[in-house]
């Protein structure tokens, strides 16, 4: 028999659909650019996470291969997978978190904010249906340029009269998994060990990681900040390049994802203390977006932690991190309403 799967995911044999329909404990998620280069190794992770009992596969392209592959895994959550804008709606309707890496990836000497015309456009239509179907779910989105997506997202939220800021958050766990790697470099330590806060944005030098602040407390020398923090804003593209044309980080942004993801469910549960960096809605600084540390729960973000103290350094790098933002921001917000 050629007819084992079906991109519904239903079959009148299986008495899988119960168990999914039954309320087995967990949390439905669906990721949006489930076929990409992001949301295949997205998708596997998420299929492993056992706070996941139903998880919804969408993208325009290939979703019955991935679909196929990844619900053979003998893991509790229940996958479909959907294809293309009809099944748009059935692949949100129902769901508590939705993860977004929909959109194209930068190739060398391009900036993310080269990528607005193509990825603004995926994610207006995407979060136009998360306004119809979902519109309590938690949203995760990874598409770039983050800066400005954001803002988009909110925009389409605001006139479908459905927007909570608490519940849309910008990924920028990458800047914080690549910060904690580079810095446990320099310090000799396990990355495990080490917490970087890194806030502002995700993209260049509105990268601004908080080298004061890392934790466990230490110190660097000039030439260790200076290196540590434009390795950290630089690192998306250090990996673009290494690519040579191939795309973007797929593999770490995936690992990056999963661990936001799982925090983003954890707080859902009721979970104390989850706090992670994101890029949200916010009154940490004059600007109407900003990333920082934020602690998750059961309406996604329940509190904002103030930026803390910061030295010269970061001083003069939150200036430029803003004045940079505020057009991003501005560009997001103008392509919605216009
Ligand atoms: P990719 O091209 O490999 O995959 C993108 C997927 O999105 C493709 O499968 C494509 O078919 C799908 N897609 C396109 N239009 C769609 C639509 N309308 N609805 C649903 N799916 C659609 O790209 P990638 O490497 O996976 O990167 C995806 C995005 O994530 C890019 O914008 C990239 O810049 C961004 N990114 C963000 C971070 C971050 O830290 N936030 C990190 C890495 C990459
Ligand atoms: C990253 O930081 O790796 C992503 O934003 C992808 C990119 O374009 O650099």
């Amino acid at each position: 028999p050629t007819n084992h799967f079906r991109v519904d995911g239903s079959s009148s044999l299986w008495r899988v659909d119960c168990r999914a329909k039954g309320g087995s404990p967990g949390f439905k998620v669906a990721i949006f650019g489930a076929a990409g280069g992001i949301g295949q190794p997205l998708a596997l992770l998420m299929k492993m996470n056992p706070l996941v009992s139903v998880l919804h596969l969408y993208d325009v392209v290939n979703t019955p291969g991935v679909t196929a592959d990844i619900s053979h895994m003998d893991t509790g959550a229940v996958v479909r997978g959907f294809l293309g804008q009809q099944q748009l709606e059935d692949a949100l309707t129902g769901m508590d978190l939705v993860i977004i890496p929909a959109g194209v990836p930068r190739k060398p000497g391009m900036t993310r904010d080269d990528l607005f015309n193509i990825n603004a456009g995926i994610v207006k239509t995407l979060c136009e249906g998360i306004a119809k179907c979902c519109p309590k779910a938690i949203v995760n989105l990874i598409s770039n340029p983050v800066n400005s997506t954001v803002p988009i997202a909110a925009e389409v939220f605001k006139k479908a009269g459905t927007y909570d800021p608490r519940r849309l958050l910008g990924v920028t766990m990458l800047d914080v998994v690549r910060a904690n790697t580079f810095v446990a470099e320099v310090l000799g330590l396990d990355p495990r060990e080490v917490n970087v806060p890194v806030v502002g944005g995700h993209a260049g030098v509105t990268i601004l990681p908080l080298l004061s602040q890392v934790k466990p407390p230490c110190s660097f020398t000039q030439e260790e900040t200076e290196y540590l923090t434009s390795r950290i804003q630089n690192g998306g593209t250090e990996v673009v390049e290494a690519k040579a044309g191939a795309g973007s980080a797929t593999l770490s942004m995936a690992y990056a994802a999963v661990k936001f993801a799982d925090a983003s469910l954890r707080g859902l549960r009721g979970d104390a203390g989850v706090i992670e960096c994101a890029f949200v809605s916010s009154q940490v600084t004059e600007l109407p977006f900003f990333a920082s540390r934020v602690r998750l729960g059961r309406n996604g973000v329940e509190e904002i932690y103030p930026l803390g103290p910061l030295n010269e350094y970061e001083r003069v790098g939150l200036e430029k991190a803003k004045k940079e933002l505020a057009g991003s921001i501005d560009k997001g917000v103008a392509f919605i309403r216009k």
